[in-house]
């Protein structure tokens, strides 16, 4: 029974906590995992992010291995029509690009987008690639009755288009946060004014997603590997309404202030490519 685990943040191996937890049972998910990355050579910015109790540093075979096993089990414990959204980014061993792609599309999921994380900073200052301050958002769908596509967000939630920009949390003593509104943006997409859905987050750190669920009305189910981030996830959920206004800062973002047809009708900026945007005025996309 799936009530067993929820409002729950749990220490413990992500693959094996959810090997536990019953089929479709779970809404949706977000999460970020570890990044396998071992970034302290020269020109990082920032020394080597270490976890408390974990290492980061597999070889990178194994470690895409593991995360397909991670997320195929989050495919299994998403009820269909629910989705999972995969933070990551591209990175590079010895030249070679690897990018999340690799092995997303080995797993289960139908991937639904790719969106773009602006995160306003670089890690890396030097000059063998142009300075890369972007990760990535992958919006994993699990199909329901073999429908690939889904249902349509808002378009409240839509027009806040595939390229975001949120800058990294600052105030967290967890190494890799990422910023609360990250979480609440996709909650509230997804779940839009419905509450009571259940949200997990199998690499939990801190709790960013469990508090955002929580302030969103939503049940939380959340993994970490370390006891000392399990321990701060809980303090933080006691304390979540301290994090509400960043949450309603979000939410103000969610407003369709001119539908499509208006800003045409006024003659406004509708799109760069005028005859493209024609197109997209049927599709129902931008008008409510
Ligand atoms: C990028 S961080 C997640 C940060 C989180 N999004 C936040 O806002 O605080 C990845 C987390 O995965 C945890 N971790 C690493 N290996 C794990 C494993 N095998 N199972 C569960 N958690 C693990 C680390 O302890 C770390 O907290």
């Amino acid at each position: 029974m799936i009530q067993a685990f929820i409002d729950k943040v749990f220490c413990g191996d992500a693959l094996e906590i959810l090997r536990k937890l019953p089929d479709n049972s779970i809404d949706m998910g977000v999460t970020s995992p570890p990044y396998n990355k071992g970034e302290n050579k020269k020109g990082w910015l920032v020394n080597k992010v270490v976890y408390k109790g974990a290492t980061d540093n597999l070889p990178e075979e194994q470690y895409q291995k593991i995360q397909i096993e991670v997320l195929n089990e989050l495919y299994r414990v998403i009820k269909p029509g629910g989705s999972f959204f995969y933070n990551h980014k591209i990175r590079w061993e010895r030249g070679r690009m690897l990018h999340p792609m690799d092995w997303l599309r080995k797993t289960k999921w139908v991937i639904r987008q790719e969106i773009i994380w602006d995160r306003m900073i670089a890690a890396n200052l030097r000059g063998w690639r142009f300075w890369q301050v972007d990760e990535r958002i992958y919006w994993l769908y699990k199909p329901k009755d073999n429908h690939l596509i889904g249902e349509e967000l808002k378009s409240k939630h839509a027009l806040l288009t595939s390229i975001w920009r949120f800058a990294p949390e600052q105030n967290n003593p967890h190494p890799a946060p990422f910023p609360i509104e990250l979480p609440a943006r996709i909650i509230y997409s997804i779940m839009d004014e419905k509450k009571g859905g259940i949200v997990i987050d199998p690499y939990c750190g801190s709790g960013t997603t469990l508090v955002a669920a929580k302030i969103l009305g939503q049940h939380y189910i959340g993994i970490d590997l370390s006891k000392d981030y399990v321990a701060y996830s809980i303090q933080r959920l006691e304390k979540y309404k301290e994090e509400i206004p960043k949450v309603e800062g979000e939410l103000s973002k969610h407003v369709v202030r001119k539908t499509f047809k208006e800003r045409k009708e006024r003659g406004e900026f509708v799109g760069r490519y005028r005859k493209k945007s024609v197109e997209l005025s049927s599709s129902s996309l931008f008008e409510e």
